[in-house]
């Protein structure tokens, strides 16, 4: 089922254009990455969802409900954390909870009981925040946005800060909402390393575009598709970088042979003609193109992205 769609979203601020026509969709069970470099748009996005902010074109719709024109409905079935969660340090885990489930109609001391339990926080809910580290601010604050119980989660960058642990924890938790409890979960993250292995698919934003969507799961099985970077150890690159232009591919010399982005299954037959031609072939490298490599080949740059 479809729980968020963005339809040609476009937000401008003092006349500056921070979002220009983004589209994207999350369904329930689903894990959404929303990566970008520091100035994306990423947070103007989470904020336009959670009806923070006011669109200034374009559709958001919640589990079907426009968000500009039934605001209530689609609030209900949204729950997120923009930047860091706003808890009260001198109240415990569990006052922090009850505070804000008083502000939903409906919430119920065992609900919270289960939302408690769900991040598994149960052990330090009687304690104040001001003695939680970070990561388990960051959960109180995953209860706090679970308690109306959305189907959808939004979370702006909540690893930030957090060590290898408390993401892996992280994602171990988000993983289990959205395939147990069937949420779909919109995460932001500068860090590619980290949406790719807590994510289904990633949006890539860049200066309010939407460049690319990687759907992680496909490239596991569609292997022959897939390009890699493959270096040719032979007794001869003139040769075969002349071969390479031939078939106009862009080969360079490196890495002691010369390297060429192919697809995995263009791969045999340039091997049998590469020996029908006399090159000896000493090995075949075979360099994985990650997803790093496409998000650096489709962002602007790797540092001057700040506007
Ligand atoms: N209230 C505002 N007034 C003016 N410009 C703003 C405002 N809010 C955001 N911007 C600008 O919009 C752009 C996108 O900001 P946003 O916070 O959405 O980026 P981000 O992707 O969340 O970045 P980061 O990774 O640093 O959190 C930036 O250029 C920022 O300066
Ligand atoms: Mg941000």
């Amino acid at each position: 089922m479809e729980l968020l769609r963005i339809e040609n979203l476009t937000k401008t601020i003092k006349k500056k254009k921070i979002l220009d026509s983004i589209s994207l969709t999350v369904n329930s069970g689903e894990i959404v990455g929303f990566l970008g470099p520091n100035g994306a748009g990423k947070t103007t996005t989470i904020k336009l969802v959670l009806g923070l902010f006011h669109i200034t074109e374009g559709n958001i719709s919640v589990c079907g409900h426009d968000i500009t024109k039934d605001f209530e409905n689609a609030m209900k079935n949204v729950g997120g954390i923009v930047e860091n969660p706003d808890l009260y340090k001198r109240l415990t885990g569990r006052e922090n909870l009850e505070y804000f489930a008083s502000m939903h109609d409906g919430i119920s001391s065992e609900n919270i009981d289960g939302i408690v339990e769900l991040v598994k926080m149960s052990g330090r809910i009687k304690d104040k925040v001001k003695t939680y580290s970070l990561g388990m601010c960051q959960r109180i604050g995953i209860a706090q946005a679970l308690l109306h119980n959305p189907r959808l989660l939004v979370l702006d960058e909540p690893t930030n800060g957090l060590d290898p642990i408390g993401i892996k924890e992280l994602r171990d938790m988000l993983k289990f909402l959205s395939k147990e409890a069937d949420i779909g979960v919109f995460i932001s993250s500068h860090l590619l390393s980290e949406m790719e292995l807590m994510c289904d698919r990633i949006y890539i934003i860049d200066n309010g575009v939407i460049i690319g969507e990687k759907d992680i799961h496909q490239e596991e099985e569609s292997v022959d598709d897939i390009t890699y970077q493959y270096t040719f150890v032979t007794d001869n690159n003139t040769k075969l970088t002349a071969y390479f232009n031939a078939l106009q591919y862009s080969s360079a010399v490196e890495n002691g042979g010369v390297t060429v982005v192919l697809s995995r299954n263009e791969v045999p037959n340039i091997i049998a003609s590469l020996v029908q031609e006399d090159i000896k072939i000493f090995a075949v490298n075979q360099k994985h193109r990650t997803l790093e490599q496409d998000f650096l080949s489709m962002t602007s740059g790797t540092k001057t992205q700040i506007r």
